[in-house]
């Protein structure tokens, strides 16, 4: 085994918000390695027990990042290794319900900080987000050193306040903190819903013999990683000593249309609804998201595996091997929008 993982061998990690998208693969990679332990914090408000492996070495409590009693619980377990993912998701999520994200991802984020440094823990991976840093000006590929002031959403700015106080703990109290930069996961694992990513909700849509909806001109593009290569960057990060204090971003490094995604989808699902006009939301002003990945190539040996093709198929075999599970928890409003017309759903 390559050094990066075995190095999780024995080794106690806490994965907040372990049972969500990107948490929930994971926990499974980190426990299937052979740690001692593998410490799941999640208050289950965007995840599902059945979503989370149940292997002897994972320790599902559930409980909030906000909460002290179950922060002193986790901690007190003395994780070597804490991976922060446990968010308000994510950017409609927050315009909806701003103090609920300001809540989890920026106090929730401070305290986990707080507690690592009291409990010494030797290294911390904040999750952070692409589409949180860089507003909608800058110049592509989106590299490490810009930043935006000018973000669109409250998921946004605590999303980017979760780095500073990162530095903060980083600079003040030298805890030894990595801040990756997702951009559009993707994968098996990611239950669809109203505040979910496109992928997943296009898929449902598709195998729901729905209309696929689109906001866009045709020309958008987003920058869609695979959760898989997300995970084997994380396990560096929380290996490498070079990733310390730094960030970067972690993506595939390449673009895919919107327009494109949705006929490929119908495609691959057999889908002869189409796709359908829908609102643009104020706040989705991004025309083109791609990353350069040169630095975490360059710290941490991260380098994305999966074509693009490979990654939907697996994930719509995902989908058809938990339909039940995922039709019945997949949560949207009804009338959500023209795609979802006659769809049962549930709030
Ligand atoms: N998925 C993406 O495309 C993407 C992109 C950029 C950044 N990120 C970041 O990566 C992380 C994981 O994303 P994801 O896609 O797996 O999201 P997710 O919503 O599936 O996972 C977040 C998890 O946190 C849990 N949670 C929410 N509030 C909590 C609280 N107060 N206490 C404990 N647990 C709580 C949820 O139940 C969920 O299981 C998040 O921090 C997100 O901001 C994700």
């Amino acid at each position: 085994m390559e050094d990066y993982k075995s190095f999780y061998e024995g080794k106690t990690v806490l994965i907040t918000g372990g049972a969500g998208a990107i948490g929930s693969n994971l926990t499974r990679t980190i426990a299937e390695i052979k740690a001692r332990k593998v410490i799941v914090l999640d208050d289950f408000s965007a995840a599902y027990e059945w979503n989370i492996p149940s292997l002897t070495n994972v320790l599902s409590v559930k409980g909030s990042v906000t909460d002290e009693v179950a922060l002193k619980r986790v901690f007190g377990l003395k994780p070597d290794i804490v991976f922060h993912l446990a968010a308000f998701f994510a950017n409609q999520n927050s315009v909806d319900y701003p103090q609920h994200d300001l809540i989890t991802n920026g106090l929730g984020t401070l305290l986990i900080y707080q507690y690592a440094q009291m409990c010494g823990t030797g290294r911390v991976v904040y999750a952070s987000s692409g589409c949180s840093i860089y507003g909608s000006q800058a110049p592509l590929p989106l590299k490490e050193e810009f930043m935006s002031m000018h973000l669109t959403t409250p998921y946004q700015i605590t999303k980017m306040l979760g780095e500073l106080y990162g530095n903060f703990y980083n600079h003040h109290y030298g805890l030894p903190i990595v801040k990756t930069r997702f951009f559009n996961s993707y994968g098996p694992g990611e239950v669809p819903g109203q505040y979910r990513n496109v992928i997943p909700n296009f898929i449902f849509w598709a195998l729901s013999g729905l209309p696929l909806p689109f906001t866009g001109s045709g020309e958008e593009t987003r920058d869609f990683t695979y959760v898989m290569d997300i995970v084997d960057a994380l396990l560096r990060a929380g290996y490498d000593e070079r990733a310390i204090g730094q960030e970067m971003n972690i993506a595939s490094g390449s673009e895919i249309k919107i327009l494109a995604l949705a006929e490929r989808i119908n495609e691959l699902t057999g889908n002869k609804a189409g796709i359908v006009r829908a609102e643009r939301r104020v706040w989705d002003t991004k025309k083109r998201l791609l990353a350069c990945i040169d630095r975490a190539k360059e710290l941490i040996g991260y380098e994305p595996k999966m074509e693009f093709e490979q990654g939907l198929a697996n994930t719509i075999n995902w989908f058809r091997e938990h339909w039940d599970e995922i039709q019945r928890d997949a949560e949207f409003p009804p009338g959500m929008s023209a795609a979802t017309s006659g769809m049962v759903v549930k709030r």
